[in-house]
C-alpha cells in the first residue's frame, strides 16, 4: 500500500497490513487469529484476556512460510513489480513489514488508532511533540522524565513552544496553568523517580473542554498495568527500552494515537523525521514484549516486598511506591491501574550513603535505565535526572540520597539480603 492509500486508509480506518498470504481460501476460514489483518485479529481477539493478546497479536506467525516468528525484512527498498500497482511497502523509512508488525502490536495493547516506533523513547517523544508549533504553551508534569525535560527546556523552548511545569497530582495547579495558547498536556504517571500519580480520567476530561491535546509517558506501567487511552488520552508513549523491551538489550520508543486522525499525523511526523526502528530491533522488541506478563507480574511481587521491607527499616528516610498504603495518590493509582509496577524508590538520607551503597552491592546492575530481567539500581541525581539543576531538583523531591531500584527476576530475598549488606555503613 502506497503512503497515501495508507493514510487515506488510516482516515477511513480501513487499513489493511501484514495482508496474509501463502494460504488457500479453506485454509484461511480455518486460520487462527494470527493470520488475519490485523483488524481482522483484533476483532476475533477482543473478547480475549490481555495475556492472550501478548502472544496472540495477528502477525506472531509468518503468512507466508508458517514460521513461527514475523521475519526480519533487512531491506531498505522494495522492487516494484508493476510500476502502476506500488508494493505495500516501497521504502523502510515509510514503512517495513517487520516494524509494521510491532506497530500493530502495541496499538492492539493499548487499544489504539494505530502506533509507531521509533529509535529510541527520546525519539517517540520527540516526535509526538513535533505535533505542536511555535507560539504553543504545553502543561508538562513537573517531575517528567529528565530527557523530556531537556527537550522541553533546551530545544522546543528555542522553537518558541513554551512549558509550565506543574504538580500534576493537583488538578487546580494545572486548571491555573492554562493560558490562551495552551494547546496540550503531558502527563507522566507514575512520574519517575518519586512515582507521583496523576488522575488520568480528571485531567484529560479537563483538557478536552479546553480542546488540549493529551499526552501520557506510559513507560513505568505498560498497557499490561494501564492502559490511558481507556481514559480518554490521545496520544501514549513508551521508552519501550525498559519494561516492554524488558532485557536491556533495545533501544526503541513506541508512540500510540487514540484515533485514526492523530495516527496519520503521527506517520506523517515518523516519516517526516526519519528517526524511524530498524528491523533487528523491531524483532527484538516484539520477542521481549511476548513475555510481558510474566515479566511484571513476578517483578512487581517482589517490588512490593522490597518496598514493605524497605518501609520498615529506620534508617531509610522515604519510600516510594504506589503499592504501599500510605502513598499518596494510591486510590486514584488504584482506579486506573491494574498493578503497581516494579519500581521502587527510596532515600537514604544523603549523597554520601547512596554513592556507598551502590559500590557495595553486588547484585542490581547499577546503572541509568529500568524495567530489565536483571534489577537495575539508578541514582537519579548523576543519572536520569542529571539534566536538572540542584535546586529544581531537589524542589521537585529528587534529594540527593534518592536511589531507584527497578526489580528484575532475581529472587527478592536475595536482592533484599544484598541491599541489607550494602546499606550497613
Ligand atoms: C519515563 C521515561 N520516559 C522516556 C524515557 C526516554 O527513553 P529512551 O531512553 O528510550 O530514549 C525514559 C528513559 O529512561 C524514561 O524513563
Amino acid at each position: 500500500m502506497s503512503n497515501e492509500n495508507r493514510e487515506e486508509s488510516l482516515k477511513t480506518g480501513t487499513e489493511k497490513t501484514a495482508q496474509p498470504q501463502g494460504r488457500t481460501p479453506e485454509q484461511a476460514e480455518h486460520a487462527p487469529s494470527q493470520l488475519q489483518t490485523p483488524e481482522e485479529a483484533a476483532e476475533a481477539l477482543k473478547d480475549c484476556h490481555f495475556d492472550t493478546k501478548l502472544i496472540h497479536f495477528g502477525a506472531e506467525i509468518d503468512p507466508t512460510t508458517g514460521a513461527s516468528s514475523v521475519p526480519i525484512y533487512q531491506a531498505s527498498t522494495f522492487h516494484h513489480f508493476d510500476i502502476y500497482d506500488p508494493p505495500q511497502y516501497d521504502y523502510s523509512r515509510s514503512g517495513s513489514p517487520t516494524r509494521q508488525a510491532l506497530e500493530d502490536y502495541i496499538s492492539l495493547l493499548e487499544g489504539g488508532a494505530g502506533g509507531y516506533a521509533f529509535a529510541s523513547g527520546m525519539a517517540a517523544i520527540s516526535a509526538a511533540l513535533m505535533i505542536f508549533s511555535a507560539g504553543d504553551h504545553l502543561i508538562v508534569t513537573e517531575d517528567v522524565y529528565g530527557g523530556t525535560y531537556r527537550l522541553l527546556t533546551t530545544i522546543l523552548s528555542r522553537m518558541n513552544i513554551e512549558t509550565t511545569f506543574v504538580d500534576m497530582t493537583d488538578l487546580e495547579q494545572v486548571k491555573a496553568a492554562l493560558r490562551p495558547n495552551t494547546k496540550g498536556v503531558f502527563m507522566e504517571t507514575p512520574s519517575n523517580p518519586t512515582l507521583k500519580i496523576t488522575d488520568l480520567g480528571a485531567v484529560t476530561a479537563w483538557a478536552k473542554e479546553h480542546d488540549l491535546l493529551t499526552l501520557v509517558d506510559n513507560t513505568f506501567m505498560t498497557p499490561y498495568y494501564q492502559r490511558p487511552i481507556e481514559q480518554g488520552v490521545d496520544i501514549i508513549l513508551h521508552s519501550a527500552t525498559k519494561f516492554l523491551g524488558g532485557h536491556s538489550d533495545v533501544l526503541a520508543g513506541l508512540a500510540v494515537a487514540r484515533t485514526p486522525e492523530l495516527a496519520v499525523q503521527l506517520k506523517k511526523l515518523q516519516n517526516g523525521l526519519g528517526t524511524v526502528l530498524g528491523p533487528q530491533d523491531s524483532w527484538l522488541l516484539i520477542r521481549g514484549m511476548k513475555t510481558l506478563g510474566a515479566r511484571m507480574e513476578r517483578s512487581e511481587a517482589s517490588a512490593r516486598k522490597l518496598a514493605k521491607w524497605l518501609s520498615e527499616r529506620d534508617d531509610i528516610a522515604s519510600v516510594y511506591y504506589p503499592g504501599l498504603s500510605d502513598h499518596p495518590g494510591r486510590e486514584i493509582h488504584e482506579k486506573q491501574s491494574a498493578g503497581y509496577g516494579a519500581v521502587v524508590s527510596f532515600d537514604v538520607g544523603s549523597e554520601e550513603r547512596a554513592k556507598r551503597l551502590l559500590n557495595k552491592v553486588k547484585l542490581p546492575l547499577v546503572a541509568v535505565s529500568l524495567g530489565a530481567v536483571e534489577s537495575i539500581l539508578s541514582y537519579p541525581p548523576m543519572m536520569s535526572h542529571a539534566a536538572m539543576p540542584r535546586e529544581v531538583r531537589l524542589e521537585r523531591g529528587i534529594g540527593d540520597g534518592l536511589l531507584r531500584f527497578s526489580v528484575g527476576l532475581e529472587n527478592i530475598d536475595d536482592l533484599i539480603a544484598d541491599l541489607e549488606q550494602a546499606l550497613i555503613d
